[in-house]
């Protein structure tokens, strides 16, 4: 086991390219599973959710074959298996694409129910549901979803989404890709990793229109042929570094992004006094003077994302004033708050609802991640804290985020990676 130590209180320069969307590859890759050729994948980023979930392609019988750390190419002609390797998928979320995929292809999915962070109860109904009325009879036993069409054949349908599930919308999108007849997806979410999976099944055949809005047609194909697609810049990771240089102070420029996909964070930072330039696929950020309290609300996209609540969380604790954020997504998601503390923040949560008084100053402590993105805001705030800040767990983080370490110590941050005695990490994982 390994754990992150950093030296903070340094200001951030230089520059940091960004790598492809997590949220995006691991929805993509299982969308290879429904083309009847090879897929070369671009900008895949290089992260332990993307290894996992092409060794579950791999254990399907698909053809993985790593072009360079950034590309593979994926041959499912010879797949038969439609059922996924337990101990496999109940380690990531996104084994929930593998349900609609293998259910589009063969008519039939056997995958156990998602793992993933714990951010809350996390249930899938909304998936099921959009499976059923695309003509599937759906169980769950012993752990497993079973999703079978009667005689092999999906047909399309009205989908209406009760909530915008980011997840259920891509599923609902894989299943019904190759069905027969229209499916229309009514209230879909739309956050930029839906348009780029239906951007990549387009690539390869398919037609799908109306993604990034509310209504999502997709006219059923009869078969997907092969192609290449590049994936897009991650947003979440992009905006962690803004929050990264809004913490510790300093002036980065942030390359390989898609700017607008990032007004939702920069429109909140400028509120906090920080400045953000926007160029073609860059940004540049600046943070000297001190940073202004604000309020922040999670929704659906363009809404400010959850997934960067806890990073930006991680700024405020150091802002002048009272910040109230109000998590709108996810009911669980203030486990860094205890963590903060032992840092020297002023936090205080109700529900929902996390109250924040800026301290002048956050002190170096040892930490332990929780799950992905609060163990990126942990290293935020270590940055930003006087002193040494250890973060354990770090297995979270990595599941997200490529080359952290060496991409911050580029931009001037004195963080590097130590290994954990066993037994001490065998006590911080039972503890966890
Ligand atoms: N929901 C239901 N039923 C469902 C599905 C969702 O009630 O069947 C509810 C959820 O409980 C939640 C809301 O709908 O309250 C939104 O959930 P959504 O389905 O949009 O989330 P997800 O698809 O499970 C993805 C990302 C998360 C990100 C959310 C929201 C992936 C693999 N995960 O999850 O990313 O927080 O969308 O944007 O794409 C992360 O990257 O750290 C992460 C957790």
């Amino acid at each position: 086991m390994q754990k992150y130590v950093i030296h903070g209180g340094k200001p951030l320069s230089g520059t940091v390219s960004i790598s492809g969307a997590k949220n995006a590859a691991v929805a993509i890759i299982p969308a290879a599973l429904l083309v009847d050729g090879v897929c070369r994948i671009e900008n895949i980023p290089q992260i332990s959710d993307v290894t996992l979930i092409l060794r579950i392609l791999q254990e399907l019988g698909a053809g993985v074959h790593l072009v360079n750390r950034h590309t593979v190419e994926i041959d499912s002609r010879h797949i038969a298996s439609f059922r996924v390797p337990d101990q496999l998928s109940r380690k990531m979320r996104a084994s929930y694409y593998l349900i609609g995929s293998l259910l589009g292809r063969f008519g039939r999915a056997m995958v156990s129910m998602p793992g993933g962070c714990d951010l809350g109860t996390r249930p899938i109904d909304l998936h099921l549901k959009s499976f059923q009325a695309l003509g599937a009879e759906v169980s769950v036993e012993s752990g497993y979803v079973h999703a079978t069409a009667p005689n092999g054949r999906l047909h399309g349908a009205g989908i209406y989404m009760d909530q915008a599930s980011v997840g259920a919308t891509m599923n609902a999108m894989l299943a019904a890709v190759r069905a027969d007849g229209t499916t229309t997806i009514e209230n879909a979410a739309k956050e930029p990793h839906i348009v780029d999976l239906a951007n990549f099944l387009n690539t390869m055949g398919a037609d799908i229109t109306g993604a990034g809005t509310d209504v999502i047609r997709v006219r059923g194909v009869k078969s997907l042929h092969g192609g290449a697609y590049s994936i897009i810049p991650d947003q979440i990771e992009a905006g962690t570094y803004l929050a990264a240089v809004t913490a510790a102070g300093g002036d980065v420029v942030i390359q390989n992004v898609i700017p607008k996909h990032l007004d939702c964070i920069t429109a909140k930072l400028e509120e906090m006094g920080v400045q953000v330039e926007e160029y073609g696929d860059s940004v540049r950020v600046v943070r000297r003077g001190a940073l202004r309290r604000t309020n922040i609300k999670t929704m659906p996209y363009p809404g400010f994302p959850t997934d960067m609540q806890p990073q930006i969380a991680a700024c405020l604790c150091l802002a002048e004033g009272t910040s109230v954020i109000n998590e709108g997504i996810w009911e669980n998601r203030y486990r860094y708050v205890s963590e903060f503390r032992r840092l020297g923040a002023h936090i205080q949560v109700d529900g929902k609802i996390a109250v924040i008084e800026g301290v002048e100053r956050l002190t170096g402590a040892s930490l332990r991640a929780c799950d992905l993105r609060a163990g990126a805001a942990m290293v935020v705030a270590g940055l930003a804290a006087e002193g040494t800040t250890e973060i354990g767990c770090i297995h979270y983080i990595e599941r997200g985020y490529e080359k952290l370490v060496e991409k911050l110590q580029g931009l001037g941050a004195d963080i590097r990676v130590v290994d954990v005695p066993e037994e001490d990490g065998q006590q911080a994982d039972q503890a966890g």
